[in-house]
């Protein structure tokens, strides 16, 4: 733990603001987090955790006393002069990013000179520009604004805010984006210090990027399994090259969460706005959007009729590590399976209280095990450890049928057909 530091306010204590909390506290600031999700922030008080995120329990608690917890915005406004924004900016029905509680904060902060906001939320680019010339309209041109997205990943994300691969701040060349870059700098992370449009544009085509290479290797798995390749065998030989690399390359049944989905439609969105017709992102989400349907056409294939076939879903959360629910292609795949009439029975270790308001109609088992009593078939849709670990002849003997759709290309398929049971990966040979 280091010296006292700057004390920060954090607007929003979701996955992004409760991880950057708990982070900029074990660096040493005091932090005065604020939400208007009061049973969220008594829980907090309470020194529950919200969310499942590998790591943020033990670092809250180690940095208990610098961590604050408020409904009021005044209490951060009173301690600190950088308000972090990390509020939802969630999906609009025509794709464009909902940035109304993002205005929530901006309407609700005063006029001052001394105090900045700091956007972690992320918002296409423009909005910089467009809150800085409402701050005008509203009499607070006083308040400082630096565009800081965030690019940590559920699942990893305490790790991730602690050792980021760069940290971007776009500013006008102010003190609240030095300070800013100060803040950040003990992580030694490689610093992009640049305008508010290039910032809010760098997360958004990141999002974009990886995104693209997940489809990618999903339509080249599509097309290895009207060929006879293997789509891992050809993700190795590929990812080997320094200009490809192996990250993002594991194929699969879809990107879901709540980041990827939402990010690429709204960059997809933007670029349509601007009058330019973003055709490489229309395909990308289209693929993802097929490839969670893909499964369906594989349990046909070897069921026929899904109509009275028991399917067992293993994981629910868009994946693993993570009990976010948000975009998860589970989602997809409960709905389209009893819409055909087949009984699903679902298991995650961590995802099912979310899951439970998001899904109807399915039972929920307490085990792997109890999930795939008497199924037809078994679908591995998020790749959590104790899946990938399974013993398959206890699967196979509690099974009544014998197919494993591996949705994630995560399982030993030897293993699993060494329990005498059919396996079907995603591209796989
Ligand atoms: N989740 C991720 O992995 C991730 C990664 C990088 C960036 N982001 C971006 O960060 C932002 C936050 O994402 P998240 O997943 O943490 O969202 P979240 O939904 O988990 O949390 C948002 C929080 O903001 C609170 N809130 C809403 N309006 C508020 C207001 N006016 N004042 C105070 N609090 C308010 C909500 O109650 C909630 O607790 C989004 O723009 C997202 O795209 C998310």
């Amino acid at each position: 733990m280091s010296a006292a530091r700057e004390p920060i306010g954090v607007i929003g204590t979701g996955y992004v603001g409760l991880v950057s909390a708990a982070g900029f506290a074990e660096l040493g600031s005091d932090v005065w987090c604020v939400d208007i999700d009061a049973a969220k922030i008594e829980r907090l008080q309470r020194g529950e955790v919200p969310i499942y995120e590998p790591g943020l329990e033990e670092l809250l608690v180690r940095n208990a006393a610098r961590l604050h917890f408020s409904t009021e915005l005044a209490d951060a406004l009173e301690h600190a002069r950088l308000l972090f924004v990390a509020v939802g900016t969630p999906p609009t029905y025509s794709g464009d990013a909902d940035l109304s509680a993002v205005h929530a904060v901006v309407n609700a902060i005063p006029a001052s000179e001394d105090h900045a906001l700091v956007m972690k939320s992320t918002v296409p680019c423009g909005t910089g520009a467009s809150l800085m010339r409402v701050f005008g309209e509203q009499g607070k041109g006083g308040l400082g604004y630096v565009s800081c997205p965030e690019f940590l990943k559920e699942g990893s994300a305490v790790n991730d805010f602690l050792h980021p691969d760069r940290v971007v701040v776009g500013d006008d060349g102010g003190p609240p984006g030095d300070a800013v870059a100060e803040l950040y700098a003990p992580l030694g992370a490689p610093l992009v210090r640049t305008d508010i449009a290039s910032a809010e544009m760098v997360k958004l085509a990141s999002n974009a990027f990886l995104a693209t290479k997940i489809s990618f290797i999903n339509e080249i798995a599509n097309v290895c399994e009207e060929t006879g390749a293997d789509v891992v065998e050809v993700a190795r030989g590929m990812g080997l090259d320094d200009r490809i690399g192996p990250k993002f390359l594991q194929a699969g049944i879809g990107y879901g969460g709540s980041c990827f989905p939402k990010d690429v439609d709204a960059l997809k969105q933007l670029a349509g706005n601007s009058g330019y017709h973003f055709q490489l992102l229309t395909a990308v989400i289209e693929v993802n959007d097929l490839q969670k349907r893909r499964v369906i056409g594989k349990l046909q294939k070897h069921l026929g009729t899904l109509a009275g076939k028991r399917v067992a879903l293993l994981g629910l959360a868009f994946k693993p590590n993570t009990d976010d629910m948000r975009e998860a292609s589970s989602l997809v795949l409960s709905a389209r399976l009893q819409a055909d009439g087949a009984a699903v029975t679902a298991y995650d270790p961590v995802a099912e209280e979310q899951a439970r308001s998001l899904v109807s109609g399915i039972t929920f088992a307490d085990s792997p095990l109890a999930a795939v009593e008497r199924a037809d078939a078994v679908v591995l849709v998020t790749e959590w450890g104790e899946f990938v670990g399974l013993d398959w002849k206890q699967v196979a003997g509690a099974m009544s049928g014998n197919l494993v759709i591996d949705g994630r290309n995560a399982l030993d398929a030897d293993a699993v057909r060494a329990a005498g049971l059919l396996y079907e990966g995603i591209g796989r040979r």
